[in-house]
Formats: C-alpha cells, sequence, structure tokens
C-alpha cells in the first residue's frame, strides 16, 4: 500500500536533505541508485582554440575582405534568410577555395569536429574512417547595425562557427555581435517560482551567450536555435560558418 502524504493546510518549509527522497532514479545495468542529478536532456557543444589563430586570422581576414570587395561575384546567390542591412553572406563553398590560410582552417575545423563526433558517438577508429563529410561553408562580414535572425539549420548534424575577427564591441553595447542559442526545452520557464527561478547551469532557462574570441571555434547541433545579436562596433565582424552532414561508408 502506498504510503501518501496527508493534505496539509498551509505552506510549511521544504524538509531539505534530511529527509530521503522518496523516488528513485533508475539507470540501465543499476537497480537503485543513491541521490544524484542528472543532464538528462543536454545539449553537447564543443570549442576549441585555433593554436596559431594570430599568424592565420589576418590572412584570412584580408583574403574575405578582398572576395567581399568584388561583390556579387562571391556573394551567396541564393540566401536561405532575408539578408539584413550590413551583413554579407559569402556562397557556400568556401572551403572549395584553394587558399593556404583556407585549407589550414578548414582542416581544424573538421579535425575538431570529427573529435567531436567520435567521442560523442563513441566511433572506433576504423568507423571514423569510413564517416563521409558533406558541408556547405561560408563566410560573413557584419557591419555595424547588422545581425541574423533567429534560425536552425535543417538538413545538417553539425554547425560551426569560427571567430577570424571579433569586431570592437561598444562599451554601451555588452551583447554586440553576441552569438544567441536559445534553451530548447521551451515550456521549462513556464512555470517559475523559487524552487526553479535560480537554476545552474546546465538547467538554467533562457539563453546561452557565445561572445567570440579571435580563434574561437564552436560546434554546436544543427537543430539549436541561434541569432546573432546587432552589432555595433564601426570596424568589421568576420565569422566563418558551416553546416555538415555525414554517411557511413559500407553500412
Ligand atoms: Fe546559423
Amino acid at each position: 500500500m502506498l504510503d501518501l502524504p496527508r493534505p496539509r493546510k498551509g505552506p510549511r518549509l521544504f524538509p531539505g536533505y534530511t529527509q530521503r527522497p522518496t523516488s528513485t532514479f533508475h539507470r540501465a545495468g543499476r537497480d537503485r541508485m543513491s541521490f544524484e542529478i542528472s543532464p538528462v536532456f543536454s545539449v553537447p557543444f564543443a570549442q576549441d582554440f585555433l593554436p596559431d589563430a594570430a599568424a592565420l586570422n589576418p590572412q584570412l581576414r584580408a583574403l574575405i575582405l578582398s572576395r567581399e570587395s568584388e561583390g556579387m561575384r562571391y556573394a551567396n546567390p541564393n540566401p536561405s534568410l532575408k539578408q539584413q542591412p550590413g551583413v554579407f553572406e559569402s556562397d557556400f563553398n568556401l572551403f572549395a577555395w584553394q587558399d593556404a590560410c583556407i585549407q589550414q582552417l578548414r582542416q581544424f575545423c573538421w579535425a575538431t569536429l570529427g573529435r567531436t563526433i567520435r567521442d560523442l558517438n563513441g566511433y572506433s577508429a576504423e568507423e571514423m574512417k569510413q564517416l563521409q563529410i558533406f558541408s556547405h561553408t561560408w563566410f560573413h562580414v557584419t557591419r555595424q547595425g547588422g545581425f541574423t535572425i533567429n534560425h536552425t539549420h535543417p538538413m545538417a548534424s553539425w554547425s560551426g562557427v569560427y571567430c577570424v575577427d571579433p569586431g570592437t564591441t561598444p562599451e554601451d553595447r555588452p551583447e554586440s555581435g553576441v552569438l544567441r542559442f536559445h534553451n530548447p526545452h521551451h515550456y521549462s520557464n513556464l512555470f517559475l517560482d523559487a524552487g526553479n527561478a535560480r537554476l545552474r547551469a546546465p538547467y538554467h532557462h533562457g539563453t546561452w551567450n557565445i561572445r567570440f574570441q579571435a580563434g574561437q571555434l564552436v560546434l554546436f547541433p544543427s537543430w539549436l536555435q541561434h541569432e546573432v545579436m546587432p552589432f555595433y562596433g564601426d570596424d568589421e565582424r568576420i565569422t566563418i560558418a558551416f553546416n555538415c552532414w555525414f554517411g557511413m561508408k559500407n553500412a
């Protein structure tokens, strides 16, 4: 017979940790766990810094600004998002450019992505050799007032952004050019009270913001909603982005 708590007339203080939890958290292979808190549905992010970014970024910056200055020749002819004033988006074949700085960055991005995928999927070295990558790769140059609306990247599993130059952040605009991710647990803040108002990461509500540093690479699942906040620097914010999808040879 269940030992149900008797109804109470008014609020009372939560008894805290002195009482045993009344429910048991089960996990495969173990019948009964002692108390624990677990990030059951969490979102994997990866990041790394390009080791020789200080040498490579000026080359990337010069090349990108030069190609941008040629206008439509290197622009995305069919952008899927409405292009905002202040944002230049290149065509989606950036990593096919044979310029040495682009190929060096490509190698770094794919190596980091491969490491992430291997770790998260538990692939063996043999399986990694069979993995086929398909991708769209492009650059963004953002100037004052430019931003990117909230979006996801359908038909891809992994997306990434590499920062060539974050541009200047004015002191009175700390969110200038921030890459903002939205919590996919859309109902998690439907009811807020003292029990969940101050949840720590990764259980917190709201958004996760990346204030880029030059040389920083961030990888995230393509389904995750994100946007770039308006950029207010008087110079350029330059990023390289990609979407990837995969096959497994002989699978
Ligand atoms: Fe995006």
